[in-house]
């Protein structure tokens, strides 16, 4: 089979650009992104695409009714199609058994169940989505209890591996393109089929090809490992501010080792993000299933450190501001879940602001890709008494503190003298992400608190009082 055309089920943030860069890069094959909700294909065939990713805009401008597609006609997508991505939405489960942990297959088992319905020829079925172990079997069990005779379907797993706010870079680029398949002589086609595909941009000693059990629990234990990082150096800023330590001093000074590597060892208030958090209670509750509690307590740490980072740099700033926030004005900087996003998923921005809120701050909040509207959605049944802003210095008027939340690149560049004016004295920042030039605020007058290092301003010592 030669792969012509190419349709993926769902066009979030993994699907969108995933499959403009397939398109991009591979100009004879069509690829179509469906999705079943229509608002959201009308902004991928908008000026204002529904996700903001550096690069995105000029890769689909350039590719949109060309050999990329956005729309809601599933069963034409499907029909037409040799391959389909699978790329919906696992979330973890919020009822039910698993209910917390579990991933959500509904989405992952509805797109199988269209496939079978609609398909009228034979098909590769790409699981991109994040999914359990084993997960393929189900996928196979649904498609071949409805299979047509004469219809053969293939199902490979193909996780992905893009960050957000990089996206582009990262699909461009990909330290490693990962296929599991069936060790049969047709799951092998099907895996050099879709080698193919990457192969248009991709180096070839860059696919790692494995089964598809493999696949599917490698893209749960890199994130894992990923996040077990940041919850490591994140336990040990607590015991940098306990003593005086500097925890960038430490995660310089080991990541030096190339063993360990200096990537992912940035103390922050927290990690957040669709993946992290989600990926991890999955793999906590197949282990709990596979009835191995070791390993299952040892994953659910990660989660359990992130819990108590987010809590700590709120009391911290709690505490700092007299043990008491009732009425007073603080300014939350960012609320996307990181820098070049305008993803809110799971944001530390929502712990903190929720806990701010619940001690009867007033929160001034701005952030310069997340929409209002976002902001409400992520904030609701929380008390109102917050205000959305479209500038940062705007957001800070009258302030008692400025809270960095998101590190996004434009918060380095204030001014932050005239802030310090508009603030109320005395004005506190507490740098959630390490990211602004503490020596500087400290000469303006600022009281400066941070993750993971001791700050002297006048007479404070400690960052947060964490005995
Ligand atoms: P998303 O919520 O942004 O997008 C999923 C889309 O699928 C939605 O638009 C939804 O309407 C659509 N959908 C659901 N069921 C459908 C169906 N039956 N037919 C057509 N469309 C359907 O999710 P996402 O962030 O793109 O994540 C998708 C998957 O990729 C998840 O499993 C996630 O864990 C994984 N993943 C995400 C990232 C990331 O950075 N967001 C990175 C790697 C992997
Ligand atoms: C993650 C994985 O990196 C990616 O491979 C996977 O496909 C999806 O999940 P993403 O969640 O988009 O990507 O962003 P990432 O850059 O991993 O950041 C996740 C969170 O960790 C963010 O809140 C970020 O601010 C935080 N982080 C990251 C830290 O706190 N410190 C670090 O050193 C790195």
């Amino acid at each position: 089979m030669v792969i012509t055309k190419i349709c993926c089920l769902g066009a979030g943030y993994v699907g969108g650009p995933t499959c403009s860069v397939i398109a991009l890069k591979c100009p004879n094959i069509r690829v179509t992104v469906v999705d079943k909700n229509e608002e959201r294909i009308r902004q991928w065939n908008s000026d204002k695409l529904p996700i903001y990713e550096p690069g995105l805009d000029e890769v689909v401008k350039k590719c949109r009714g060309t050999n990329l597609f956005f729309t809601t006609d599933i069963v034409k997508s499907i029909e037409e199609a040799e391959l389909i991505f699978i790329s919906v939405n696992t979330p973890t489960k919020i009822s039910g058994n698993g209910k917390g942990r579990a991933a959500d297959l509904k989405h992952v088992e509805n797109a199988a169940r269209m496939i079978a319905e609609i398909a009228k020829g034979n098909k590769i079925v790409v699981e991109k989505s994040t999914v359990p172990v084993r997960a393929a079997q189900s996928i196979m069990k649904i498609l071949k209890a409805n299979v047509s005779p004469g219809i053969n379907y293939q199902i490979l797993s193909n996780p992905e591996f893009l960050s957000e706010g990089t996206a582009i870079a990262d699909l461009l680029g990909a330290d490693r393109v990962l296929i599991g398949g069936e060790e049969s002589p047709e799951g092998q086609k099907a895996i050099k089929e879709l080698c193919w595909v990457y192969e248009h941009w991709i180096p070839s000693e860059r696919i790692i090809t494995t089964n598809t059990w493999s696949s599917e629990l490698s893209k749960l234990a890199a994130n894992a490992f990923l996040a077990q990082r940041i919850s490591s150096i994140n336990s040990l800023s607590a015991v940098c501010e306990a003593t005086g330590a500097d925890v960038s001093e430490v995660a310089r000074a080991i990541g030096r080792d190339s063993r360990i590597g200096h990537k992912f060892l940035e103390a922050s208030v927290g990690f957040g993000g669709s993946c992290f958090q989600k990926d991890i209670l999955n793999l906590v509750y197949i282990c709990e299933c596979l009835n191995l509690p070791e390993v299952a307590a040892y994953w659910q740490q990660v989660i359990d450190i992130n819990e108590y980072q987010k809590s700590r740099f709120t009391k911290g700033i709690i505490e700092s501001l007299f043990n008491t926030v009732s009425d007073k004005r603080i300014a939350i900087f960012g609320f996307a879940f990181k820098k070049n996003t305008g993803d809110t998923r799971e944001s530390p921005a929502i712990c903190v602001s929720k806990r701010l809120l619940e001690e009867g701050a007033y929160l001034q909040i701005y952030d310069p890709k997340v929409d209002a509207e976002q902001i409400d959605y992520e904030l609701e049944g929380a008390s109102k008494k917050y205000e959305i802003h479209t500038s940062a210095m705007l957001s800070a008027v009258n302030a008692h503190a400025i809270v960095i939340c998101t590190e996004w690149d434009e918060f380095k560049e204030l001014d932050y003298n005239v802030l310090y004016d508009v603030m109320m004295k005395p004005a506190y920042i507490f740098d959630g992400r390490k990211i602004l030039n503490h020596e500087h605020l400290t000469n303006i007058g600022f009281q400066v608190k941070t993750i993971g290092k001791r700050l002297h301003n006048g007479e404070s010592t400690g960052m947060w009082e964490t005995c």
